[in-house]
């Protein structure tokens, strides 16, 4: 078995997050399809490593809340992460049959379903943040971490890389264009995790922890997609629960493809640097998260 990503605090939230999955999840309104339900469900499933909404547990826990209260936010960010899975592996943009160990979204219930379930849980994850918000926040706090988490998921942010993504095919992008996608695609969700942590937590947040869990969110955000390019090219479909080899199979840009494998573990590393600096407001509290950075880099998948 790979080796656990998490501390054992890390992997208290972890366990926190699962056991509350049926909570956000599961609906007893007649008005929802069961089918339609089902592939959220599906999509929102065990196997993937969580690791977006323990970071937002784990913020909370750092600004002084208790890591339960982040829960909404938590698995708000876990929705849209699934989602953008879903969407991903589509025929029309990476064509991916496997995720998480299984058939992905598409495979499992048709392309139709797969994607209206990916609007399903876009629109749910603001469902569920606007419920909390509405009995168990101040407004200010509750408003603001809405306002994150649609910059982080939406043209400015997920959806804009994934564009930039695609446009990128087959192309020798400079090292900038390349920085824009996967900061895009990928770092502004992590980095949205962290920072509602922080709002999850507290009426009048302190501006320099939010701010170092940005900071945190972004370094470790582009050290994750680099390291994900890397496995694409060394690892194997089994280790990886998804295709190994599909980003050259779909002429994707990425720092493996442009600059090599050498200079993207070299960035791999220089970005965890960054993350691990910007945890210095927190002092020691912030061990657990220093040795996530280091795993993260070592990952297996
Ligand atoms: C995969 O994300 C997509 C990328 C941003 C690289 P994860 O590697 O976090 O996927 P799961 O949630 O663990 O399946
Ligand atoms: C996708 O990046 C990032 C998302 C926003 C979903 P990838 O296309 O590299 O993710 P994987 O490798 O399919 O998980
Ligand atoms: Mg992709
Ligand atoms: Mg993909
Ligand atoms: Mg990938």
């Amino acid at each position: 078995m790979a080796p656990s990503l998490y501390d054992t605090r890390l992997e208290e939230h972890r366990r926190l997050i699962e056991e509350s999955m049926e909570r956000f999840l599961l609906r007893t309104d007649e008005a929802v399809p069961l089918e339609l339900n089902r592939a959220m469900r599906y999509a929102c499933e065990a196997g993937g490593k969580r690791i977006r909404p323990v970071l937002t547990l784990e913020f909370c826990r750092l600004c002084g809340g208790d890591p339960q209260q982040a829960l909404p936010f938590a698995w708000a960010v876990e929705m849209i992460h699934s989602y953008s899975l879903a969407h991903d592996d589509l025929p029309c943009m990476d064509n991916s049959p496997m995720r998480r160990g299984r058939p992905s979204a598409h495979a499992a219930f048709g392309e139709s379903l797969a994607l209206l379930a990916g609007d399903g849980l876009l629109t749910l994850a603001f469902e569920v943040m606007a419920d909390a918000a509405r009995k168990e926040m101040a407004p200010r706090s509750a408003l603001e971490a809405v306002y994150v988490l649609a910059r982080a998921a939406g043209d400015c942010g997920m959806v804009g890389g994934q564009v930039i993504d695609l446009q990128s095919e087959g192309k020798a992008i400079s090292i900038g264009t390349l920085e824009r996608l996967q900061e895009g695609k990928t770092a502004a969700l992590l980095k949205a995790a962290c920072v509602l942590g922080c709002l999850a937590a507290d009426e009048h947040p302190d501006s320099a922890r939010i701010r170092a869990a940005d900071s945190f969110g972004e370094g470790i955000g582009l050290s994750f997609q680099i390291v994900d390019d890397i496995l694409d090219v060394i690892s194997t479909s089994e280790a990886l629960g998804k295709p190994a080899g599909s980003d050259e199979e779909n002429c994707k840009a990425t720092y493996v493809s442009l600059m090599g494998l050498d200079q993207a573990r070299w960035m791999a590393r220089s970005r965890t640097d960054q993350a691990v600096e910007a945890l210095s407001v927190f002092g020691k509290e912030a061990d657990s998260l220093r040795l996530l950075a280091e795993n993260l880099l070592t990952r297996q998948n």
